[in-house]
């Protein structure tokens, strides 16, 4: 048995390496998410340092103590690539991309969750929390209730559960419904995915639930929404340093001061939109409706995954798009998109943000996106539109911004030109709601929420 009386298990660690003994935080949501919580209660941290058949010893970094777990090559192809990112992935989100369903996987992902469960039942101290993260680690709830009986025993989904029909794909459904119901507390980002669970586990597994509720034998699993945000206080303080405000000033001027700035910060993943973004800015560039010069479209797309043929040919795709957008639309000296395939840091993606005149956050289909409430959270001066997909799981908070369906070329493009012409108090009135709703609901009271629902279970 461990010493640590609150785990947090996820697919990845918080950090990135920089060379043989230097670490970073690292972006992407769930890490945004989480660093402040663990540096306040000196949680550990269980998950994968990010390199193949590589063993690391437990290490301290920013007040989180960081218990690397192993995975193989064999591992990163057939549980993280496979599994992961080509059955789960695709399926919960509205199979966008063709599932893969291949039995080689799914042995791959039983082995490496029963992995992950036994590493968090070394390092739990007695009657320890543990809170489980995401669609990698489904199994490990029950794995680790076997292991460990005395863990209470969070599990938290940060992307969407899909409907039961799609659901019903996966010849590991069962399996899957009863990893899960192995937790005390199963958290979702919307009401609905709540709903649809409940109902699949009566269906499967015969279990019957009453608000709440599910009776699971001798237990009760307790299954509730729980929409996560952003450290909003983090973000509203980085804006403020005059630092991030002169860069925001120096951007636009390198993009050539142009009328509008819009920009989209996406993991390069074709659940994001970013192909119909570019297709609608690029039918308004042909038609006239906005000129070269105008308006300049800012995007930036972290590569990910880029071991998944599903990612590689997404990027070829988007690349393409933009060569011809810009061979097409672009002056000598003002391409009308700039696409940076890369990542940066915070104080840059703050300036990003307060340079934009327009967010573009068009995904078909995300569990929340945090990317829309970063932007609101940059906001104090409260200029900035805010266009935002009804599949973000943010729409259901962000009811004020310019909601689109993605999926609506032409609605995409009327949004798109009402965002860049709305008058200064409109955009004002919006911005303060959102913000408002963000500073209230920020990430802090997501995990104390959370947290305090699986303590009282
Ligand atoms: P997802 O979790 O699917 O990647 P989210 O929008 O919920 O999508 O979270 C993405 C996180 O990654 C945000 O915190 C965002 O700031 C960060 N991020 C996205 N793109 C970049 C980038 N190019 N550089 C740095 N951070 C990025
Ligand atoms: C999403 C998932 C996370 C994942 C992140 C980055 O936010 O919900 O679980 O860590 O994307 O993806 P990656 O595959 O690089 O870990």
């Amino acid at each position: 048995m461990g010493s640590s009386s609150f785990l947090i298990v996820a697919n990845r660690l918080p950090v990135d390496r920089v060379d043989d003994s230097a670490w970073r935080r690292s972006p992407g949501g769930l890490v945004t998410a989480f660093a402040p919580l663990m540096r306040r209660r000196e949680g550990g941290w269980l998950g994968w340092a990010g390199s193949a058949d590589e063993k690391i010893d437990p290490f301290d970094h920013d007040g989180m103590h960081l218990v690397p777990v192993p995975l193989s090559a064999e591992d990163i192809e057939l549980y993280y690539e496979g599994f992961s990112n080509s059955t789960l992935w695709p399926l919960y989100h509205d199979v966008i991309a063709p599932p893969v369903y291949d039995r080689t996987f799914w042995e791959a992902y039983r082995r490496v969750n029963e992995r992950f469960a036994e590493a968090a039942a070394e390092a739990a101290a007695p009657g320890a929390v543990v809170w489980i993260q995401d669609y990698q680690l489904q199994l490990v709830p029950a794995l680790l209730r076997a292991l460990r009986p005395d863990l209470r025993i969070g599990f938290f989904l940060h992307i969407p559960f899909p409907p039961s029909e799609l659901f019903h794909q996966l010849p590991w459904r069962k399996e899957i419904v009863k990893g899960l119901l192995g937790a005390d507390l199963v958290g979702f980002q919307r009401p609905g995915a709540a709903s649809n669970f409940k109902r699949l586990c009566r269906r499967l597994v015969g279990y019957g639930f009453q608000g709440n509720a599910i009776f699971a034998g001798e237990r009760t699993v307790r299954v509730q929404s729980f929409p996560i945000s952003v450290d909003f206080g983090e973000l509203d303080e980085l804006v403020r340093r005059p630092e991030v405000v002169a860069r925001a000033k120096r951007i636009r001027e390198e993009l050539g001061d142009p009328g509008k700035i819009l920009l989209g910060v996406d993991r390069l993943d074709y659940t994001k939109g970013i192909g119909q973004r570019l297709g609608a800015f690029g039918e308004l560039l042909a038609e006239g409706s906005i000129e070269p010069g105008d308006a300049v479209l800012v995007q930036i797309a972290t590569p990910s995954r880029e071991q998944v043929e599903q990612y590689r040919l997404l990027r070829d795709d988007i690349e393409l798009q933009v060569g011809r957008i810009n061979g097409e639309h672009g002056l000598l000296g003002a391409q009308p998109v700039r696409y940076m395939h890369s990542s940066y840091g915070r104080e840059e993606l703050a300036a990003l943000y307060l340079a934009a005149d327009v967010m573009v956050v068009t995904p078909l289909r995300d569990g929340m996106n945090l990317v829309a409430k970063e932007y609101v959270a940059c906001r104090r001066d409260l200029r900035g539109a805010l266009v935002l997909s009804e599949f973000a799981g943010a729409a259901d908070e962000l009811r004020q911004a310019f909601l689109v369906n993605p999926y609506d070329i032409d609605g995409m493009k009327n949004v798109l030109l009402a965002a860049m012409h709305a008058e200064p108090g409109d955009l004002m009135r919006r911005m303060r709601a959102m913000r408002r709703r963000v500073s209230l609901h920020d990430v802090d009271r997501w995990a104390t929420g959370f947290l305090s629902a699986l303590e009282g279970a």
